[in-house]
């Protein structure tokens, strides 16, 4: 991937034309008043018929604007649309508010950050998706991702970790998660080790944690984070296991806002992890999780399933579960759920 100093919107194939963001940001900062589209293309570099291209893609990921290039635009309320510009005015000075990709549409933000991650991408830099075509879960499975109604974001880092303590990033994301859901719904959330956000005992958000490493070095991590926001439905299969904050709290919820209180969260949290290390985090992970002790879980990895009891978290972030027959186990990998 060819690196420069230009910001990389300009240069990531499939990443959101800067201009579009404009034509967002010009509208959005004379919301209500009509805009000539002779002036849109004007201040915005393209013509006119470019204009009303992007006005009719805009259109479709929701961004309410009115009009049409005889009459001039408006917008009808400002969009919550997640642009790169919006995004880095909320996070100046921020380890998130300097290289961010925005993408319209894109298959994963994960394999995106991938790709920065091994052409040598600094620390800090978020990969957005407002839709993602192959948007990836865990163990394989996919992620379900409407446009522009969720959160799809994924952050590369480059701790000076062992691998072994990575996965603690997991827990950390979801920690940093969960207090930006709080802080901005009132929602009381649960964290099911390691990854997921449950409402009602129902999914709101996951975490896909995907790292390169040496023995005994991390190169880099992407922690790719995923959040049901403002759907307000799901395809049949997922009906009954997931939900959305708008469903669970009763009203939309900004996408903007969520993700700056969340990036804000992430990076108190990792730099505490960084300086402090595991323990605060496990700890907390303990606090918030109901699943962290005392769960009858069923655990399976593939091969066999395992009924127990759930015991803490060890040190290295790995949950313990008490069998039925006293003796206790350390799950690495694997899907736990609630035994009834
Ligand atoms: C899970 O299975 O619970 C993890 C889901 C993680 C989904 C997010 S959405 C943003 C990022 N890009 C991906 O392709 N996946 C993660």
């Amino acid at each position: 991937m060819r690196r420069s100093k230009k910001t990389v919107t300009e240069t990531l194939p499939g990443a959101t034309d800067r201009r579009v963001a404009a034509l967002v940001t010009l509208l959005a900062e004379n919301a209500t008043f009509v805009i000539s589209g002779a002036r849109v293309a004007r201040e915005i570099g393209v013509s006119r018929s470019t204009v009303w291209k992007w006005v009719e893609r805009l259109r479709e990921l929701g961004v309410r604007v009115k009009g049409h290039p005889r009459t001039g635009y408006f917008l009808e309320k400002v969009p919550d649309i997640l642009t790169a510009d919006m995004l880095r005015q909320r996070l100046k000075g921020s380890l998130f508010g300097k290289h961010i990709y925005h993408f319209l549409k894109v298959d994963s933000t994960n394999r995106v950050a991938l790709e920065l991650g091994h052409a040598g991408e600094p620390e800090g830099a978020v990969v957005l998706g407002e839709e993602q075509t192959a948007g990836r879960g865990r163990a394989g499975r996919g992620w379900h991702s409407e446009r522009a109604t969720g959160i799809y974001a994924t952050l590369l880092l480059r701790p000076k970790l062992a691998p072994v303590q990575a996965p603690l990033l997991t827990m950390m994301a979801g920690l940093s998660a969960h207090a930006a859901i709080q802080a901005q719904t009132g929602l009381t959330v649960d964290l099911k080790w390691p990854n997921d956000l449950l409402i009602g005992g129902k999914k709101v958000g996951g975490i896909l944690t995907e790292m390169h490493a040496e023995p005994a070095q991390v190169r880099f991590v992407i922690v790719g984070i995923g959040l049901n926001v403002n759907q307000d439905k799901f395809p049949a299969e997922l009906a009954a296991r997931a939900t959305s904050l708008r469903a669970a709290s009763g009203r939309p919820q900004s996408r903007l806002e969520l993700l700056v209180r969340l990036l804000m969260e992430f990076e108190r949290d990792y730099n505490d992890f960084l300086s402090e290390g595991p323990a605060a985090v496990i700890d907390r992970f303990t606090k918030v999780s109901s699943y962290a002790y005392g769960k009858r879980v069923r655990v399976s990895n593939g091969r066999e399933d395992v009924t127990g009891t759930t015991a803490g978290i060890g040190p290295e972030g790995l949950l313990l579960v008490k069998r039925d027959n006293g003796q206790v186990m350390t799950v690495i990998a694997g899907d736990v759920t609630e035994a009834l």
